[in-house]
C-alpha cells in the first residue's frame, strides 16, 4: 500500500502505466489534486524520468507536495493502490479503435501479467483502446475480482454529450446530465430520454427552443451522432494522436472517487452480471465507485429502443471480445 508518513496518514499510490499523451496529463491532475504519490511506468528509456520530473518541478508553483517518479521498472508498481492503463498506441485518422486491438492486446495482456504480480490489490482502470476488449483482458491476466478492474469511457462520452447540449441550450455545462452506456465505439448509447439539465428533461426544452418536435428531434439527433464521433473528430483535427486532456480528466475523476471513497455513481465499463440480460462481459454502465473499486451496478429502466441500442452495443463487444480471443489472447 501506500507510504506510510511519519505523522501514520497513509499517502495513497497512484501508478499510471503509459507515460505518453494520457498518461502524462493523469500524471499532472494526481498531483494538482493532492491524490497521493505517483509513479510513471513506461517501456521507453528515460521517458517517464522526464515527463515527471517536469511536472514535479512545478511543484513550487502548483503548492503540491507529493511524490512524482518516473520509472522503467515494473516492481516500481508495488504498493499501488489504484492503477490507470494507458499503454498502447492511440488511433491515427481514418482508424477506428477496433484497428488497434492486435497491437494493444499484446500490450495490455503483458502489463496485466505484471500488475497481478507486483500490485495484486491494486484497483486497475483501464484507458487503452479498443476499451472493452482491453478490460476485458485485463482482468483476465490479472485474474482479479471484475470489482477491481474497470475501464474509462463513458465518463469522457457522457461529458462530450453534456458539452453539446450545454452549447445547444446556451447553459452551464455544469447542470447538463447526459449518460452514455454501451461499448465505447460507434455503437455507444447516448440516452436521451434521460438527459436533463438539473432535472429538466432536455428534450423539453429543445422542443421549447424549437416550437417543432421535428426539429428539436433533428438536432438531438445530430448531437448524439457528433457525441458518437466526438473522438474521430479530435483525431482528425489532432492529425498525430487521439485526445487525451479529457480521457486524462475522466480517467482521473473514476480514480479519485475509488481513492477518496466518493460513491460517485458514473458511467464506466465494467463486467455484467445479469444485468440488462447480459451476462460475462464488459461494457457501458452506470456504477457507484468506492474504495473497493465497482461496488455495485446501477440498472437503468430502458425502453425497448434503447434495449435494441444498448444490445447491438452489447454485440458489437461481443464480437471484438471473439476476434481477440482469436488471436489466442
Ligand atoms: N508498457 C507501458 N507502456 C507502454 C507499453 C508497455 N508495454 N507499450 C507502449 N507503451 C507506452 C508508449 O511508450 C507510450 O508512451 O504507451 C504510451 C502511449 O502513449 P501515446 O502513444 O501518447 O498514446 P495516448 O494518446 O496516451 O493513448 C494511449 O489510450 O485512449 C487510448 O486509444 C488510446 O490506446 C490509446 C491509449
Amino acid at each position: 500500500m501506500g507510504e506510510e508518513q511519519k505523522s501514520g496518514i497513509r499517502v495513497p499510490k497512484i501508478a499510471l502505466v503509459g507515460g505518453g499523451q494520457i498518461g502524462g496529463v493523469i500524471a499532472q491532475l494526481c498531483a494538482n489534486r493532492n491524490l497521493g504519490d505517483v509513479v510513471m511506468f513506461d517501456v521507453a528509456p528515460d521517458m517517464p524520468q522526464g515527463k515527471t520530473l517536469d511536472i514535479i518541478e512545478a511543484s513550487r508553483v502548483d503548492n503540491f507536495s507529493g511524490k512524482v517518479t518516473g520509472t522503467n521498472d515494473y516492481k516500481d508498481l508495488e504498493g499501488a493502490d489504484v492503477i490507470i492503463v494507458t499503454a498502447g498506441v492511440p488511433r491515427k485518422p481514418g482508424m477506428s479503435r477496433d484497428d488497434l486491438l492486435t497491437i494493444n492486446a499484446g500490450i495490455v495482456k503483458t502489463v496485466g501479467e505484471n500488475i497481478k504480480q507486483y500490485a495484486p490489490n491494486a484497483i486497475v482502470i483501464v484507458v487503452s483502446n479498443p476499451l472493452d476488449a482491453m478490460v476485458t483482458l485485463m482482468q483476465k491476466a490479472t485474474g482479479f475480482p471484475a470489482s477491481r478492474v474497470l475501464g474509462q469511457a463513458g465518463v469522457l462520452d457522457s461529458s462530450r454529450f453534456a458539452t453539446f447540449i450545454a452549447w445547444e441550450l446556451e447553459v452551464s455545462v455544469k447542470d447538463v446530465n447526459a449518460p452514455v452506456l454501451g461499448g465505447h465505439g460507434d455503437t455507444m448509447v447516448p440516452l436521451v430520454r434521460y438527459a436533463n439539465v438539473n432535472g429538466v428533461p432536455v428534450m423539453e426544452q429543445f422542443e421549447r427552443k424549437y416550437k417543432n418536435a421535428f426539429k428539436a428531434k433533428e438536432v438531438m439527433d445530430a448531437i448524439v451522432a457528433r457525441t458518437r464521433d466526438a473522438g474521430g473528430e479530435v483525431v482528425r483535427l489532432l492529425k498525430t494522436g487521439s485526445a487525451f486532456y479529457s480521457p486524462a480528466s475522466s480517467a482521473v475523476q473514476m480514480a479519485e472517487a475509488i481513492l477518496r471513497d466518493e460513491k460517485r455513481v458514473l458511467p464506466v465499463c465494467a463486467k455484467l452480471n445479469g444485468e440488462y440480460g447480459v451476462s460475462g462481459y464488459y461494457v457501458g454502465i452506470m456504477a457507484v465507485l468506492g474504495k473497493n473499486g465497482v461496488e455495485r451496478i446501477i440498472e437503468m429502466q430502458l425502453n425497448e429502443e434503447e434495449q435494441a441500442m444498448f444490445t447491438n452495443s452489447v454485440n458489437a463487444v461481443k464480437k471484438l471480445v471473439e476476434d481477440m480471443q482469436g488471436l489466442g489472447l
